[in-house]
């Protein structure tokens, strides 16, 4: 995964700095993605947005490009969301909402998106509804990634991340091609702080607590996909894909 110019808008929350081409098949599709941690949903991400053209935007990833920040540029509502991360939890809605709030101009992307752990909670869906509203934008669908605990944890385990350009591995099933380096920059490859096993119970109950409820939420709006993340990437992808274009 390179760092590409839709990445440096969302991340960096410039407005103008997308250079999308626009959808992969002539209409943009815009999405959420769904699942427990460690399901996925990033993997899926990247596959989908290299075949329909839209852009991935991950919150998790902004809250981690801001640790690379100097502490002296984060804002106190920042430097308080890395805190709750590292410990596995939820960063709390309203600094959530106000990070997204800066990046609005990613959800007119013409490629469409990919949205990849946002909304989170009941309160961020209706919020985004709200936007998506206003900017007279709406959902083709939600994909739910469903996956039994034990693959989830024995995922999360495994992963490796890449310091420069954030590739992300798996020890077993993704394994780069010499061992602690990034295959497409070269970068070290590091295990995230929230992928250790006292952050990953955390991470667990906060997700049944908050955001199952969205599949509930999604269900009643009709957008709901649910989708098996057993398998290979490329077999999941697959599965994807069909279950989309089953809605068309
Ligand atoms: P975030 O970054 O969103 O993390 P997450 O939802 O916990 O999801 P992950 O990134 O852990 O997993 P993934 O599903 O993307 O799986 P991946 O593709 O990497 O959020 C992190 C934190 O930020 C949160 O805990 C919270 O504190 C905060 N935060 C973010 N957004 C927030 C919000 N909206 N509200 C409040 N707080 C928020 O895959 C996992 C591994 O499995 C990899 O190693 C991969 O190679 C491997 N793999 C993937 N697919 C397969 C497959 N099919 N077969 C075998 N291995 C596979």
């Amino acid at each position: 995964m390179q760092t590409t110019s839709d990445r440096i808008a969302w991340l960096g929350g410039k407005p103008g700095a997308c250079t999308s081409s626009g959808p992969g098949e002539g209409v943009a599709r815009r999405l959420v993605l769904l699942g427990a941690p460690g399901v996925g949903k990033g993997t899926q991400a990247e596959l989908l947005g290299e075949r329909l053209g839209a852009c991935h935007l991950s919150t998790g990833d902004i809250f981690r490009a801001a640790k690379t920040m100097p502490e002296s540029e984060r804002s106190p509502a920042l430097a308080a969301a890395l805190d709750f991360m590292r410990r596995g939890e939820l960063v709390p809605d309203a600094t959530v909402l106000q990070v997204v709030r800066e990046r609005v101009h990613c959800l007119r992307c013409p490629g469409g998106f990919l949205m990849d752990g946002f909304p989170r909670t009941v309160a961020q869906a209706e919020a985004f509804d709200e936007w998506l509203a206003s900017q007279r934008l709406r959902l083709d669908a939600v994909v739910n990634y469903e996956l039994p605990l034990e693959n989830v944890v024995a995922r999360i385990s495994g992963r490796r991340v890449c310091s420069r350009c954030k590739a992300v591995y798996h020890l077993q099933t993704r394994p780069p091609k010499k061992p602690g380096v990034c295959d497409q920059c070269g970068g070290e490859l590091y295990q995230r702080e929230d992928d250790r096993p006292e952050s990953v119970r955390v991470r667990m109950a906060a997700y049944e607590k908050s955001t199952a409820p969205l599949a509930g939420y999604y269900g009643a709006r009709g957008l709901l996909v649910p989708v098996s993340a057993e398998g290979t990437p490329e077999e999941v992808f697959g599965r994807t894909l069909s279950s989309l274009e089953a809605r068309r």
